[in-house]
């Protein structure tokens, strides 16, 4: 595991959108795995910046989501669909049939995960897999439990996520209790994997993930068993590996 240390938030999504942008210079036709939440905006913001600088291009590439709330259409502005495409796809030259997110407004669960698993198959597999990581080390939405989550699935959220993600809600609008979800097995399939993290909040558990004992109790933790992972955080979210006298580099 790469573990690289920036200065603050902006500094994080720039190195964290340079690791995105080699992957799509080198390998342009690349499927790459791509994540919500806040921490991969300033990501996002800096990959369109150079797409309009005529840096890179998304023409060949395709995507996949991690995730998507169920019961949400894609045109619901708290959809996970609404948020790539405003953060990014309604700016960048992304075919949209390349783009893949999971269906939240199927009911059939078990159908629309299957289809999920399907699609991913069919793109052969992702390139380079952008993860955030949540307050209790969840990662997609695979949330803390007895047993690694395989393929896609339908999670129920924990309450501590639920409340978390509230903040993206308006006034008298529910939060969705569940979600379709990559698996531990489909995201650990991906060639690499790029971990961000931001802000002293999750200095606790971005060590115990990556320092802690490998276990479902801390989904992150099993990417200590991947072999291609990098870790972009700021230097706060690394406070506690630097207590510990861990190497971090800065580049
Ligand atoms: C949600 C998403 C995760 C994300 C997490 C952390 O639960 N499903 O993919 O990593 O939030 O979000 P944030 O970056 O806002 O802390």
């Amino acid at each position: 595991m790469k573990l690289i240390k920036a200065k603050d938030y902006d500094s994080m999504s720039r190195k964290a959108a340079n690791i995105i942008a080699a992957q799509l210079i080198l390998k342009p036709d690349s499927v790459l795995g791509l994540a919500t939440g806040s921490s991969p905006v300033g990501i996002y913001r800096q990959l369109i910046e150079w797409y309009r600088d005529g840096d890179i291009d998304f023409a060949a590439c395709s995507t996949v989501n991690l995730d998507e709330y169920a019961g949400l259409t894609a045109d619901n502005k708290q959809s996970y669909a609404w948020f790539m495409q405003t953060n990014l796809f309604d700016h960048v030259n992304i075919t949209s049939k390349n783009i893949n997110i999971p269906n939240g407004a199927n009911p059939d669960a078990d159908g629309e995960c299957a289809r999920y698993n399907q699609v991913i198959g069919d793109v052969g597999g992702v390139d380079l897999q952008l993860l955030g990581i949540g307050h209790n080390g969840h990662i997609g939405f695979n949330e803390p439990g007895d047993a690694f989550e395989k393929d896609t699935h339908c999670v129920a959220l924990a309450q501590s996520t639920i409340d978390a993600n509230a903040r993206f809600f308006g006034p008298g609008e529910t939060v969705p209790t569940h979600a379709y979800t990559m698996g531990i097995r489909s995201i650990m399939s991906a060639r690499k994997i790029l971990l961000i993290a931001t802000g002293e909040a999750k200095a606790d558990i971005l060590y115990k993930a990556m320092c802690g004992s490998i276990t479902p109790a801390v989904p992150a933790s099993v990417l200590q068993l991947h072999s291609d992972v990098t870790v972009v955080a700021d230097q706060a979210a690394l406070a506690k590996f630097e207590a510990a006298g861990v190497k971090v580099s800065s580049h």
